[in-house]
């Protein structure tokens, strides 16, 4: 069975690229193959990699589930040069595709059965790197999605952000049949010397307990990450970033 994975948050910068590709890599360490998607039309996903971005999720997202355009599809996937990593690599058309879905009308399934022809043998995982945005095309990819982690920096975990994304979750499943979940919020840039988040992170942990997953702290080594096309599990393997990414890995495969 191939399980879908999302990495979510409406606001920007808040580390969803980081987020997506040092899981999709890390679960690939651990055996896995995994298919990492950009739904994002900035296309970083593919640049924090080095590769380079296309029109393949525009492909993805307007043309029909037949045999043919799947074959199309199939071609426009890109090898990492890592062992079962592969990149479905979006770019700005992604916003194209977005707008076309949203004045088609196409129902809320529709990501998730353009994706369908993904869930095979092939994949254990697909890992969805998102747009910092809500509604439109995000809803469909949280509706296509069997888990939502959700990357918020420490110092909005008390924030307004966490709660709206939270209700866009419960809305889904109350109203749409979303068949999935959240699998937890990630607090990320994270300082235990700075007392504002650990109060933000006690207090989210009271509130959702497991919900709240192990807190990744702010690091250099992340940050140098793209400019080397390197995952941390590459540029920093001995780092304390790595010891973290590596727990959440342990934790998704749990899951
Ligand atoms: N834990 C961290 N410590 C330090 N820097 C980080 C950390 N996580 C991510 N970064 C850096 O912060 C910046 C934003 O991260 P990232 O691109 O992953 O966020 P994003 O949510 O995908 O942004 P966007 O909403 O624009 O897509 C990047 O330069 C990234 O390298
Ligand atoms: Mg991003």
């Amino acid at each position: 069975m191939t399980t879908v994975i999302a990495i979510a948050n409406q606001k920007g910068g808040v580390g969803k690229t980081t987020t997506a590709v040092t899981l999709a890599h890390g679960l690939t360490l651990r055996g896995k193959r995994v298919l990492l998607l950009d739904f994002d039309p900035q296309g970083q996903a593919a640049r924090a990699l080095h590769l380079p971005p296309s029109s393949a999720v525009y492909s993805l997202l307007t043309m029909d589930t037949g045999a043919s355009e799947t074959a199309y599809i199939q071609g426009k996937i890109i090898s990492t040069q890592r062992d079962n990593f592969w990149l479905l690599p979006g770019n700005k058309q992604t916003a194209d595709a977005q707008a076309m879905i949203n004045s088609q009308g196409k129902p809320i399934s529709w990501v998730r059965e353009t994706l369908d022809r993904f869930c095979t043998s092939q994949y254990h995982y697909l890992v969805l790197d998102t747009a910092p945005s809500l509604g439109g095309i995000q809803e469909r990819v949280l509706w296509a999605s069997d888990l939502v982690i959700v990357p918020t920096p420490a110092e909005a975990l008390g924030s307004d952000g966490v709660r709206q994304v939270l209700e866009t979750m419960k809305r889904l499943a109350s109203e749409k049949e979303w068949k999935g979940g959240l699998f937890g919020v990630l607090p990320t840039f994270f300082m235990e010397t700075v007392k504002e988040h650990r109060l933000n992170l006690d207090a989210l942990r009271s509130a959702l307990g497991d919900l709240i997953l192990p807190p990744i702290h702010r690091a250099a080594v992340l940050a140098e990450c793209p400019a080397f096309g390197q995952t941390i599990f590459e540029h920093a393997p001995d780092s304390r970033a790595t010891q973290e990414y590596s727990r959440l890995v342990d934790i998704v495969l749990k899951a």
